[in-house]
């Protein structure tokens, strides 16, 4: 079979016009292949063509915070639940997919946030999109009060809800919730979704400020804590942990794939709330389960993180050693309450071309962050020191950074040209 041609249906026009506008606007995504090296990270290794045994390269924008994917009891918990139950689960969690491994897992989470239960869904996104959906389906007259910067995830569960309404309050201010919330029929019953730690500006809710709204005006919270739990609080449960205010929040969601370095989404609550998602969440009963090797990884992973302290304490000094140097070289970056530091660029070309001249000449990664993730005008490369940078590292990222942005006119000094001309005369 070759390809269609001349395809007549407007879908294929469709693709190729959007695909052009997209390219146009700078917004194009391609993928840059790295491959880790689980041995010597953050270091991975790029394919070069020049270079047959590969380039390394400094990569400063996973979201495996803590290297929990490379942590080698880790990985054996893989294999060996590979060995024990083979590589996939075999179906859904009703006909074939619960193992000990996932029960175990679910009962971890619940204790981690102070819960009676929790539930794996096959990632974060799906945990957001499913478990909002179905309760924003539940009964009639449901208002889902959602904070402007709500992650997609959460924004397509939401818009899924048929039959329910949302109200956008603006990002993090409890004014304007408070009074969208008193403008609301008393009676409707009413849910607050919002995050713990945003990821692309690095700040964050407040969790014990929204929770007494919440219960002021009978509303439920439903809190993301994608990019906080295994990070804050004394056992990695998230900003709420580390607040004191789990107990508070209703509905806490989170990740395996970010702080945990393994993947799969969950939620915990009440034992009736996760019993009334798990029997009714469509993006949960119609999906095969978690295969056994992610979920024996989550499982040695969470109990880690729990544990063992030291990873989130190194990660918080090398980010703060980081902010310090980039001060320090007069790199703009926005200071933020949380491990995530944003430098601001503004445009789409030049962040992408920054991001890639840090790869190719300077054999440094950092995503360049555009429109639609963030609004246009703030663009931005998005940093996440982790434990594992050196100081050395840092030194050879904030040179670049300072010689790239410099030439690149993002802050002031000689650009690339104005170099040239004067070393012609
Ligand atoms: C705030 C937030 N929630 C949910 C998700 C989805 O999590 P996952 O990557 O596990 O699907 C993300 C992913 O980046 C996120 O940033």
């Amino acid at each position: 079979m070759g390809l269609i041609k001349n395809a007549r249906h407007p879908f294929y026009e469709h693709c190729h016009s959007a695909l052009n506008e997209i390219r146009q606007q700078g917004r194009y995504r391609t993928f840059t292949p790295l491959a880790r090296l689980a041995e010597r990270f953050p270091l991975y290794e790029e394919e070069v063509a020049a270079v047959p045994e590969g380039r390394e390269v400094v990569v400063w924008s996973t979201n495996d915070y803590l290297g929990m994917g490379v942590v080698p009891e880790v990985q054996e918990a893989a294999i060996a639940a590979i060995r024990e139950h083979g590589a996939g689960a075999g179906g859904t969690r009703n006909i074939a997919g619960t193992s000990p491994l996932h029960t175990q897992l679910e009962a971890e989470l619940a204790s981690l946030h102070g819960k009676e239960a929790g539930l794996l869904f096959v990632s974060g996104y799906v945990s957001n999109q499913a478990s909002l959906q179905t309760i924003l389906t539940s009964m009639p007259g449901w208002i889902c009060f959602s904070d402007r910067m709500n992650h997609a995830s959460m924004i397509a569960g939401i818009k899924g809800a048929r039959g329910s309404q949302t109200v956008i309050f603006e990002h993090n201010d409890l004014a304007d919730l408070e009074a969208k919330l008193a403008e609301a029929p008393a009676e409707a019953p009413k849910l607050i979704a919002f995050e713990s730690v945003y990821s692309m500006d690095g700040d964050m809710a407040d969790i014990a400020g929204i929770c007494a709204l919440a219960r002021k005006y009978n509303a439920i919270t439903y809190l993301d804590e994608v990019h906080a739990v295994g990070l804050y609080g004394e056992e990695g449960g998230g900003v709420s942990q580390r607040d004191g205010v789990a107990d508070q929040v209703d509905i806490i969601e989170g990740t395996l794939a970010k702080g945990f370095g393994v993947h799969g989404g969950y939620i915990t609550a009440s034992a009736e709330i996760v019993d009334f998602l798990r029997s009714t969440a469509s993006g949960f009963i119609f999906t095969t389960a978690l295969p056994p090797a992610v979920v024996g990884a989550a499982l040695t992973s969470v109990r880690k993180v729990r544990a063992e302290g030291w990873r989130r304490e190194k990660m918080f000094e090398r980010v703060n050693t980081f902010r310090q140097r980039l001060r320090a070289a007069g790199i703009p970056f926005t200071m933020t309450p949380s491990h995530i530091v944003p430098v601001p660029i503004g445009d789409a070309e030049t962040c992408k071309r920054i991001s890639r001249r840090l790869l190719t000449e300077y054999g440094q990664y950092a995503t360049p962050i555009n429109y639609p993730t963030v609004a246009k005008g703030t663009e931005r490369l998005r940093l996440t020191p982790g434990p594992f940078h050196t100081d050395e590292m840092m030194d050879e990222m904030v040179r670049a950074l300072s010689v790239l942005l410099r030439e690149e006119g993002v802050i002031p000094g000689r650009s690339a040209a104005e170099r040239q001309t004067e070393k012609a005369a």
